[in-house]
């Protein structure tokens, strides 16, 4: 009773909004609590006692295989070192005799990494080389050390400052009456001092607040440190609500990796939040670098800036004998696993990225209608309310992609059933939806209530398809649905019995336009240690919970999304939201940043935790319009429509306790300055479109940091409330209550000129400039050289906008040229991976704009034509205009010209845009 009355008494907190609102920290584990961050953390930079043994040297064509030797412990490893495609090294590090099978997992790669064939290897007694191309690893055999250099100048070094472990699998130590004395002796014994593992505390059994973790399998660490000499900033190891760029925790906690469900979490924090991705960039103006730490166990990761160097000995300037360049330092720490790590070594930004995509794969393609605009609240209340809201946004002229349904939809919380007092016709609800073009969006959580009435329960209870307690029994927990029981996606079966969930004659009330939102799959269990599974449960195989933790999420998008994909037969691209993910995640689903609040440092943080996903391989990111707990004001509200509009997933979602805030709950002036936010989204989504297209093509993240595309200008290396769309559009919200002008950061090192993209007003400056806003607009600006395709037609949704014409915006630069892309398709289907698409290279040189087909061999006929082009900064003296197209044959244009503006304007060329074209401005 008393345990129930606490439980009773966490969920009151957990749902009201209105009781508490900070992060409750003594729920979760400091790195002084986690036993093996300890451990690790203890380590003092210095001699490591690992050493190669250059004998056991093993060549083949792409990898060096090489035993290591842990002085103190006596136990030996093996180290590969695999060269692959993309400038990228691969280092594997396990134990040669493991006590039994360490977790390795298998999830995250897209497909095996390319392997290429390695130049040379030489071998010294001191060193082994590794040479491919102009990339090349040092391997030293005492102390171990990895030196990866690239062009003869060190990027990276793994294992500089020996801080590198690896405690390897051992029985428990066996306290006899005579005192202590361990089993498995010989590492134990007095030849070797071992490793102190087994005197830690929590080595072999561990307890936080009143949760138990039995540790069967004791102490298995793993760790290592890299070095970036000549980098000024690390990046990266989202999620966190924190700046982009990685801040020195040389004073602070590390940075946590550990998929949690954190009530109220706090902006410019370190602790970890929903999803994990443990790849880390390094930048400096000469290279950029990373390290992808492929390991799915809870992982902690220390950073020393730049500053904190100076007082620590470099290697660079040890290596160079200078003593003026920077470098950032990593730590990384994971409880379990083995060492599995990429080194990508650039040398650009968007190299590095692009790296990391080829590892960990790309974003499908979306549908369309993923990009516009989506209305949740928890919660519609029922199909009337659905319908209202729905209508209202006609009624108020607003666009609408999707309704969302929360978790009250359900009855009693059984998701793939539906509470039919409130939702009785739920077919008749999404034909309503569906007539307009609109889709449904429900919710689907992972953890399944214990209930005999429940034919989920009942089935995976039979089948054994729930998670197990280390004594073999089904875990429970405490969830939305009371309590829970919870699938385990690790094994096949219970993805393949999942899928058939959502055959629409089985998940009756749907059809394939009501997508799936899967929430709280860190997973969430409001009764576990820190909000989550114990570590000691099992998995299919027999993995332990605490090995496979951070890639519990991305199992479960991972079965949604092959659900949805086979649901419509493999014709409909899936849409999946997500709030926990891993690397490898973007395949799968869409993310957002969970449970914000209502006020200007969560609208603030928005755009560093979005950019640190997009550059982690997730650009498909968004955060709760309006934020989830509390109520915005009216100014709040506004300016984050203003924002939300430039982030890749817009959607508005509330907290049950909320007021309603549908876009017209204010007042007139809100409903309509969120009228043109929408509209401004809208008219863009032919950008985001084309973007998400190259994304899944190139790798490269839709939205990006400054420093991305203008590696050399430090100043903006920090700058995170800033975005880039692409290469072409530059985004500075305003993320202040009051503000009359805002700073604005114009990279470009002077060749650059920006465009407002309402006045057509150049800035030229690199550096700030102070834009004066008024309530109506934040500053956004298109750079010249590029061109921008847009729709300007207003309607209901984007199923309306399919065969609207297009709008190109071009902005010549300082020699009359100027260049983008576009990508047509049927928006909807994976017809395009058969080539029906339409890729077109749009360009502007002397005098002349001119639409080519990139890919020449696809084709798709879309009835979308030309109706108008823009040219800022045009050619002198222009007078008219002639399009030349094989249909149209020669036709002169109408052109006008705006003083005011400089833009030249060319209407109504009403070529086809799966036609190849030029326009001559003419004088
Ligand atoms: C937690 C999610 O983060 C939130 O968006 C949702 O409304 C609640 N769960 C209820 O499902």
């Amino acid at each position: 009773m008393a345990s129930y009355v606490r439980l009773a008494l966490f969920l009151i907190l957990l749902c009201s909004p209105f009781l508490v609102d900070a992060v409750n920290r003594d729920n979760f584990k400091r790195c002084d609590q986690s036993s093996f961050c300890r451990r690790c953390r203890k380590i003092e930079p210095g001699k490591t006692p690992y050493q190669l043994l250059p004998d056991t040297l093993i060549q083949n064509e792409s990898m060096i295989t090489i035993d290591l030797f842990n002085k103190d412990t006596g136990v030996s490893y093996v180290v590969q070192l695999t060269s692959l495609k993309e400038s990228t090294f691969r280092l594997h590090i396990n134990e040669k005799n493991p006590l039994h099978p360490r977790y390795e997992n298998e999830y995250a790669l897209h497909d095996q990494p390319q392997i290429t064939k390695l130049d040379s290897v030489e071998k010294t007694t001191e060193s082994i080389t590794v040479v491919k191309g102009e990339n090349k690893a040092i391997l030293y055999v005492n102390p171990f050390k990895i030196d990866l250099y690239s062009q003869g100048v060190l990027i990276i070094s793994a294992n500089a400052r020996g801080l590198m472990r690896f405690e390897h699998l051992r029985t428990k130590p066996v306290r006899s009456e005579q005192g202590e004395n361990a089993e498995g002796a010989e590492i134990n014994n007095n030849t070797y001092p071992g490793d102190g593992a087994d005197s830690d505390p929590g080595a072999w059994e561990e307890n936080f607040k009143e949760h138990h973790d039995a540790k069967p399998f004791g102490p298995e660490a793993v760790a290592m440190d890299f070095s970036f000499p000549g980098s000024e900033h690390a990046y990266g190891v989202p999620e966190h609500a924190d700046s982009l760029a990685l801040q020195s925790t040389k004073s602070t906690d590390p940075y946590r990796l550990y998929n949690l469900d954190v009530f109220e979490y706090e902006t410019n924090e370190r602790m970890a939040l929903y999803g994990a991705i443990p790849v880390l960039y390094a930048h400096g103006k000469e290279r950029s670098s990373g390290v992808f730490w492929h390991n799915t166990a809870e992982t902690w990761i220390d950073i020393l800036s730049s500053a904190d160097n100076n007082v620590v000995e470099s290697i660079v300037n040890f290596v160079s004998g200078s003593t003026k360049k920077s470098q950032v330092d990593a730590y990384f720490m994971s409880e379990s696993g083995v060492i599995d790590v990429f080194f990508m070594l650039g040398p650009k930004p968007l190299d590095v990225f692009k790296q990391y995509t080829v590892l960990t794969g790309t974003a499908p393609l979306p549908q369309m209608f993923a990009l516009g605009y989506h209305q949740s609240r928890w919660n519609y209340n029922d199909q009337d309310d659905v319908a209202t809201i729905a209508e209202s946004f006609d009624t108020h002229d607003l666009p609408l992609e999707a309704m969302w349904l929360d978790i009250e939809y359900a009855d009693n919380k059984k998701y793939f059933t539906w509470d039919s007092r409130k939702f009785p016709n739920p077919l008749e609800m999404v034909h309503n939806l569906t007539g307009k073009g609109r889709k449904l969006v429900v919710i689907i959580d992972p953890h399944i209530k214990r209930d005999n009435n429940y034919f989920l329960h009942n089935d995976a209870t039979s089948f054994g398809y729930y998670i197990k307690n280390r004594d073999g029994k089904d875990y429970e927990g405490w969830c939305w649905p009371g309590s829970s029981s919870y699938l385990d996606f690790f094994d096949p079966k219970v993805i393949e019995y999942y899928v058939g969930l959502y055959n629409l004659d089985k998940f009756h009330g749907t059809t394939n336009d009501v997508y799936i939102w899967n929430d709280m799959n860190e997973p969430s269990v409001f009764n576990g240690p820190e909000i989550t599974a114990l570590k000691d449960l099992v998995h299919h195989g027999g993995w332990e919970h605490r090995d496979v933790h951070n890639i519990n999420g991305h199992m479960y998008i991972r079965a949604t999304y092959e659900a949805l994909f086979r649901r419509s037969g493999g014709s409909l691209r899936p849409f999946v939201l997500t709030r926990s993910f891993f690397a490898g995640s973007q395949r799968y689903a869409t993310m957002w940043t969970g449970d914000n609040m209502a006020d200007w440092n969560h609208l603030r943080i928005s755009y560093p935790m979005c950019l640190s996903v997009a550059i982690s391989g997730m650009s498909f990111c968004g955060a709760d319009v309006g934020g989830f707990f509390k109520n915005p004001d009216s100014e709040l509200f506004i300016r984050w429509y203003q924002a939300g509009a430039w982030l890749p997933f817009f959607r508005q979602h509330s907290h049950i306790e909320t007021k309603r805030r549908e876009p017209w709950t204010f007042n007139e002036e809100t409903t309509q300055i969120v009228r043109e936010a929408l509209r401004l989204r809208y008219s863009y989504l032919p950008l985001w479109y084309t973007l998400f297209r190259e994304h899944e093509v190139n790798g490269l993240p839709v939205i990006r940091p400054l420093w991305a595309h203008y590696p050399l200008e430090s100043e903006a290396f920090t700058i995170d409330d800033h975005l880039l769309l692409g290469d072409s559009l530059l985004v500075r919200p305003v993320f202040q209550s009051g503000a009359t002008e805002v700073a604005v950061y114009f990279p470009g090192e002077n060749k650059v000129t920006w465009y407002d993209i309402d006045t057509m007003q150049p800035y030229q400056k690199t550096g700030y400039i102070k834009i004066p806003v008024t309530i109506h607009k934040i500053p956004v600006f298109q750079r010249s050289g590029s061109i921008v395709p847009r729709k300007m037609r207003i309607r209901r949704s984007t199923v309306a906008m399919k065969n609207d014409p297009y709008t190109l915006i071009i902005i010549a630069d300082s020699n009359g040229k100027a260049s983008g892309n576009l990508y047509i398709d049927d928006e909807t289907s994976f017809e395009y991976r058969h080539g029906k698409y339409l890729y077109v290279r749009i360009t502007l040189d002397s005098n002349k704009i001119t639409s080519t087909l990139i890919d020449k061999l696809a084709s798709y006929e879309t009835q979308s034509w030309l109706e108008r082009i823009d040219v800022a900064n045009p050619p002198q003296g222009i007078k008219s205009a002639q399009l030349e197209s094989h249909s149209m044959g020669r036709v002169t244009l109408e052109t006008t010209y705006n003083p005011h503006n400089n833009v030249l304007t060319i209407r109504k060329p009403a070529v086809n845009m799966g036609e190849e074209w030029t326009i001559e401005l003419l004088h």
